[in-house]
């Protein structure tokens, strides 16, 4: 599946849509991507990265708009926390199997975008333009 970012996803915040923009590059070059353990390697850190800088910005803005969801919205988060932190132990011990990794990576940022990106995130961004709307 290819990941298409339209204007109609954004959420209302510059920060927040351009880390989307960019993980659906990511998700896109992964799925075309020879994996090699240069290239798997770089992907987990960018990841890492993704969940420290994107999450707290997200949090920021759904906090300073007082949505409802937010609490449930952070477990989210979490476990995609979790779930890193899990595959960069496993490729730590078993380096010799990029592909087994890239492939697992793949399909988890497919199921996050589907669930999460395209689900979760747009119920924080029609809850806000709601409140907007109304002030
Ligand atoms: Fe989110």
């Amino acid at each position: 599946m290819t990941a298409l970012w339209t204007d109609d996803l954004s959420v209302g915040d510059q920060g927040i849509d351009d880390d989307h923009i960019g993980l659906f590059e990511l998700i896109n070059d992964l799925s075309n991507a020879s994996m090699t353990h240069g290239y798997i390697n770089n992907i987990l850190h960018q990841l890492a990265r993704y969940t420290e800088e994107h999450f707290s910005k997200e949090e920021e803005h759904m906090r300073k708009f007082d949505f409802p969801g937010v609490e449930a919205h952070l477990a989210q988060h979490e476990e995609f926390v979790e779930w890193l932190t899990t595959i960069r132990k496993m490729y730590a011990r078993f380096p010799q199997s990029p592909f087994v990794v890239g492939d697992a990576v793949n399909s988890y940022l497919q199921r996050w975008l589907r669930e999460h990106i395209l689900q979760e995130d747009m119920k924080y961004r029609d809850f806000i333009l709601e409140q907007k709307q109304a002030s």
